[in-house]
């Protein structure tokens, strides 16, 4: 991408994000108190968006289909579970420290970086006859003054003083080397200090239950779920049989996981805590590899359904090499986000691999019967796994607008309208009296209103002038407003008696509906 491109999608995003501010999608958790990094609360409006996404998936992959059922599992996770997984001893990333920012970085998302490194023994203050032993080094890429180094390596040295007036420039450098390198990680990209040696970091948010979880007694280790998957693992056996289910069939669950990942970044993208919309779908072997092509279709169709274009869709058939380590076959669906194409949702085919460690760990039977073949299975299982909040992200990304149009008055002016479908919109239609002090006209509106409450989310506005209330629900994605005036009262003769003007927000072309047709009209557009 051209640094034109990115600085024009640095400012898109700082747009989207100030809007749901603004409007109510989404809050910084904790914002009064300088904000919980990683974690995201949904306002009114977003609240209303993730309920229909969440409804959708829902209706889409359990209510309608005969071969899934639902789940809803406990947060909290014993660690047996989460050992048998294999999340205990391996869900970790590598991680590195700068040794002058302090910044952590992942160790594995550095890029190479070749130049000249300069070391040192160690620092000195003649004066205050302090000094340091301790090594240290920076890398110099190309084009960088030599002095850069020692300026940086200053700044280091700095931390050890235990006079902190003495300014860093009067630092003495001892041991001064140089040598060429190339492709090197040892190095933060940002400032060319040092990095500590990658560390493995675990990513669970570990706790303690009940009365001995003061005196630090490992059984009452607990963890809260990183990933939905494992609960479905383990009540596996016994949705089967109370549920009268044969493979293949899918258990499908939405519900909080937590990271505690190092770089929560993004906005929404990266967080600590999250939602996911998982579905493990049980199979016999030689069914997986072509039910995870089935289900990558699938669900590429469900984003088109909810409002996100195929072409700002990508699909990465991940390598050999790249999958986890039990997975034959993985594609992520990635989204074009104003910040990079970046993954949505996975779709693996994990194998047996989960069923059995937990058979193994548990010493369980975990085994169904195939009332096909007769004979006892441990079932295969595709999982497409989507995450909630990255849907809601991609969802507003899509939607978000600027045109450029001719106002009422004839002025030109900038409106910024979000494009939800009518499907995913926290308010489905909006209903105002044309004037606030024509007690028939509110009286109506009221009335479209109660008429339409018990079936979608309405909004009732009757302050500010009628295109005023157009422009704030195009800036919150309502698909339709509708207006009651002197017509809708028959001022103006019979014939538009009780029929109301319907404004469609992306055309912005208004026309009459007969109100009585109102509700079943509106209800086929969202349906
Ligand atoms: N059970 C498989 C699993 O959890 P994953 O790729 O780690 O696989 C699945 O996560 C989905 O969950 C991702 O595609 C993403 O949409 C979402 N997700 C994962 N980590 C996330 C995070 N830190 N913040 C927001 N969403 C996340």
């Amino acid at each position: 991408m051209s640094e034109a491109a990115s600085q024009k999608n640095t400012v898109l995003m700082e747009k989207i994000v100030s809007l749901c501010k603004r409007r109510g999608f989404i809050f910084q958790s904790a914002e009064i108190y300088g904000g919980l990094n990683g974690c995201w609360d949904y306002g009114p409006l977003g609240t209303e968006l993730k309920r229909n996404l969440k409804d959708y998936w829902w209706r889409k992959n359990v209510q309608e289909r005969e071969d899934i059922v639902g789940m809803d599992g406990s947060i909290l996770t014993h660690q047996d579970v989460l050992k048998a997984s294999g999340h205990v001893g391996g869900f970790s990333d590598p991680m590195c420290d700068c040794l002058l920012s302090k910044a952590r970085l992942r160790a594995d998302q550095i890029d190479p970086q070749s130049g000249t490194v300069y070391s040192y023994s160690g620092a000195s203050h003649e004066e205050s006859e302090w000094s340091v032993e301790r090594e240290y080094s920076v890398l110099l890429t190309e084009g960088q003054d030599e002095s850069k180094a020692r300026k940086t390596a200053r700044l280091y040295y700095s931390q050890f003083l235990s006079d902190k007036q003495i300014s860093p420039k009067k630092i003495e450098l001892a041991g001064e080397s140089t040598e060429v390198v190339e492709n090197t990680t040892r190095y933060n990209p940002e400032n060319g200090s040092l990095l500590t040696e990658a560390r493995e970091f675990n990513l669970m948010f570990k706790t303690h239950m009940g009365a001995s979880a003061d005196g630090g007694d490992e059984s009452s280790v607990a963890y809260l779920r990183p990933e939905t998957a494992q609960t479905i693992f383990t009540q596996f056996k016994n949705v089967a049989e109370t549920n009268r289910v044969k493979v293949p069939f899918g258990i499908a669950q939405i519900g909080k996981s937590f990271r505690n990942e190092i770089n929560p970044r993004n906005y929404t993208f990266r967080s600590r805590e999250f939602e996911q919309m998982e579905i493990e779908f049980f199979c016999r072997p030689e069914e997986g590899m072509a039910l995870t092509d089935e289900w990558l279709e699938r669900r590429l169709t469900f984003y088109e359904e909810i409002g996100i274009s195929r072409e700002n869709l990508h699909v990465l058939d991940v390598p050999d090499g790249e999958r986890a380590h039990y997975s034959k076959k993985t594609y992520d669906i990635e989204y074009a986000f104003p910040f990079g194409i970046q993954e949505l949702e996975g779709v693996a085919y994990r194998t047996d691999y989960d069923l059995s460690k937990h058979k193994e760990h548990s010493g369980k039977p975990i085994e169904i019967f195939d009332d096909e073949t007769k004979e006892k299975l441990l079932p295969h299982v595709v999982e497409p796994s989507a995450g909630c909040d990255r849907t809601i992200l991609a969802l507003i990304c899509e939607a978000f607008a600027e045109e450029t149009i001719t106002n009422e008055k004839g002025k030109e002016e900038v409106r910024t309208v979000m494009r939800f479908s009518p499907r995913m919109a926290p308010i489905k239609v909006g209903v105002f009296p044309l004037l606030k002090n024509k007690p028939e006209l509110v009286a109506k509106a009221r009335e479209i209103q109660q008429m339409l409450v018990p079936h979608m989310a309405v909004f009732y506005d009757e302050t500010a002038a009628i295109g005023r209330r157009y422009r704030r629900q195009d800036e919150v994605g309502t698909p339709f407003c509708v207006t009651v005036d002197f017509e809708t009262l028959g001022e103006s003769g019979d014939e538009l008696k009780d029929t109301v003007t319907l404004r469609e927000r992306d055309s912005m072309s208004q026309k009459r509906i007969p109100i009585s047709e109102l509700r079943s009209f509106l209800l086929d557009q969202i349906a």
